[in-house]
């Protein structure tokens, strides 16, 4: 027992998360969390950052998020999901954690750096936005996590979460705050249907795990392939062909799809074939997914309990922490003895 760490992770809730998350993190949830003790966040305050006049949208995506990570087989018995903006301790860490930061610094963070940049925000950057990694950095130590599973554009934060925890340990003479490690997921980052560049809802080039059967099938169908595969008896590129990726991600049986890669290659081989064995492979994975979905969605009010208390499980361990931070800041005025 002494190996169990712990595990903070979480994602913003913008929309349902789909393949992607599925593939690169959300599976490998499922794993962690009979292993060691893992926290997800469902980090509402920092969809906020660039949300700020659509509170809706967030409102509604966090039981849409809630259903897909219980539905994949997240189970609360286990893992505590939680709302991040229902742990106040987390917003006051973060005021405090500013401090440490620069804000030249933030305008370094390469993630930030890019996200500005597609938002087109030009001179008008909203300060909550400049500085979420802050706020990421109170998530991530307010649970003294040791593994922070994400994907590669997340490192950015650990690396500023790190240099926060070594700040803040310094200047206030103690070891209150555990430095994090990122754990990288070992399956690469899926391409959209349309093979352009990831998975992405504003592209509109995700299979969602809440699309139907119908709909995951059209997708599948329409996929973009290799252009230059014309007839089936022309040689096929199996790189860059977001259908072989998905394969890749899902396909089970890895010399069935090898054999499958050296017959497109070769030539002789149609699209249609190849999309047919990924939607079988897909509609294995992914149906009892989508039925457990729909059974959860019918009782959203116990999605909303199962949210409740785990918040109220993260706001002890995250106040216990929060103490201990007032207190290496001597801000534990009352607190005569
Ligand atoms: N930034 C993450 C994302 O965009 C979400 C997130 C918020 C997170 N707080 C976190 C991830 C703490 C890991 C740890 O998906």
């Amino acid at each position: 027992m002494s190996t169990q760490k712990i595990i903070l992770t979480g994602d913003r809730p913008t929309g349902p998360l789909h393949l992607g998350h599925y593939a690169g993190s959300l599976r490998q949830r499922v794993e962690l969390q009979h292993q060691h003790k893992q926290f997800i966040i469902i980090a509402d305050a920092q969809a906020l950052t660039d949300n700020a006049d659509n509170p809706e949208k967030i409102c509604r995506n966090i039981l849409e998020v809630a259903l897909d990570y219980l539905a994949v087989g997240i189970n609360p018995a286990v893992t505590t999901i939680f709302v991040q903006s229902l742990v106040p301790e987390l917003a006051e860490l973060t005021m405090y954690y500013l401090n440490l930061v620069t804000v030249s610094r933030l305008q370094r963070n390469p993630t930030v750096k890019d996200e500005i940049r597609q938002r087109g925000f030009g001179a008008s950057i909203p300060a909550g936005f400049l500085a979420y990694p802050v706020s990421q950095a109170a998530d991530i130590t307010a649970f003294k996590a040791d593994l922070v599973p994400v994907g590669e554009d997340q490192l950015p934060m650990i690396e500023q979460t790190i240099e926060i925890v070594r700040s803040f340990n310094r200047i206030y003479n103690c070891s209150v705050l555990v430095e994090p490690e990122a754990l990288l997921s070992s399956v690469p980052r899926l391409p959209g249907t349309d093979g352009k560049g990831k998975m992405s809802k504003s592209l509109g080039n995700v299979i969602s795990l809440s699309d139907s059967a119908d709909m995951m099938c059209q997708k599948v169908k329409t996929m973009y392939t290799d252009p230059k595969h014309l007839h089936v008896e022309d040689p096929g590129t199996v790189e860059g062909n977001p259908v072989f990726a998905y394969l890749d991600a899902f396909d089970p049986d890895k010399k069935g799809l090898e054999a499958i890669k050296d017959h497109y290659r070769r030539g002789g081989l149609g699209d249609v074939v190849v999309k047919r064995r990924l939607l079988e492979v897909l509609s294995e994975e992914i149906d009892p997914i989508r039925a457990k979905r729909e059974q959860f969605a019918q009782d959203p009010a116990c999605v909303m309990r199962i949210l409740k208390e785990g918040t109220e499980a993260a706001r002890v361990v995250a106040s216990r922490t929060l103490d201990e931070v007032r207190k290496a800041m001597r801000l534990d005025y009352f607190a005569y003895e």
